[in-house]
């Protein structure tokens, strides 16, 4: 998993993987089944390139984001900006624009990564802490405010996905540190369980997706693969949800992880 500060050297630049876009896909080709999905996080990372490839292949995408990119406006996603997820007005701007809209899929993908050492959170100041404080409120808070928001507008057959990490699994933890990360991915996978019991009698499924590791900023560049392999990996791992295998902790892969 990610060991490194965050930096901006994309992977190639530090002598990292090489990644290549996937290519296009071929004309004719469509989804087995046309779906209204919405993404929040999408102006970059794993979000945007969920973005790009639901759209190409003919899904009707609401991308969500702070502040929009030019990559996620020339995927041809309807952009909502101004959604901060932890935020009321974010999630007014939201409920606000979608309306009464039907979906068929909603991906929690929005995340913030910071780092955490012992030595921090002794310091003097109250700054571990508070970088803790603000991962609960986006990786743990987020997904549950947003689903809450949009329940709405998912009916029998809607499906919940929660981007969490390997790295909120708890026997999967063996090597420490990344607190805040840590603590906000478990607590979300724990949501999400309670949110597959809760929304079963709606007919409605929920996962927790681990993407892998990623070359994004959030990693500072370093990935076993790119988005694009991430994105395409998760867009099947939501294909294949069902309510029999909902609340399964997933890795994009088809692995089922320990919590
Ligand atoms: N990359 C990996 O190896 C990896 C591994 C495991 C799990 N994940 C998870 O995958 C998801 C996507 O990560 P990524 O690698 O694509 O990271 P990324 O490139 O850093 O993108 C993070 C996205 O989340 C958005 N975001 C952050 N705080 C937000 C907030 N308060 N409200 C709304 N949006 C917010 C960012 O928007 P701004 O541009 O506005 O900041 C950005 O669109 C995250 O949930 C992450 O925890 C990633």
């Amino acid at each position: 998993m990610y060991q490194g500060p965050a930096s901006k050297v994309p992977a190639r630049a530090q002598g990292g993987p090489r990644f290549t876009r996937a290519p296009p896909p071929p004309a004719g080709y469509s989804s087995p089944v046309l779906s209204t999905v919405l993404v929040t996080g999408a102006n970059r990372g794993i979000g945007l390139e969920l973005s790009r490839q639901l759209t190409a292949r003919g899904d009707v995408v609401i991308a969500t984001c702070r502040r929009p990119s030019e990559d996620l406006d020339r995927t041809g996603a309807r952009v909502i900006e101004g959604v901060d997820v932890t935020e009321a007005a974010g999630l007014a701007a939201l409920t606000d624009a979608v309306g009464d809209e039907r979906l068929d899929v909603l991906i929690n993908n929005a995340g913030i990564l910071t780092r955490e050492t012992i030595p921090d959170l002794g310091g003097p100041g109250p700054g571990g802490f508070d970088r803790i404080r603000r991962q609960l409120e986006v990786n743990s808070l987020g997904p549950l405010r947003v689903t809450c928001a949009l329940l709405g507008n998912l009916g029998e057959g809607g499906k919940v996905a929660i981007v969490t990490s390997r790295m909120g699994s708890l026997g999967d933890n063996t090597s420490g540190a990344r607190y805040g990360y840590r603590m906000s991915k478990a607590a979300v996978n724990m949501a999400g369980v309670s949110l597959a019991h809760d929304l079963r009698p709606r007919g409605i499924a929920v996962a927790l997706l681990h993407p892998g590791f990623v070359a994004t900023e959030m990693t500072g560049g370093m990935g076993n693969y790119g988005p694009d392999e991430a994105a395409r990996l998760l867009i099947e791992r939501v294909d294949g949800m069902t309510l029999a295998t909902s609340g399964t902790f997933w890795h994009a892969s088809g692995e089922v992880l320990p919590w």
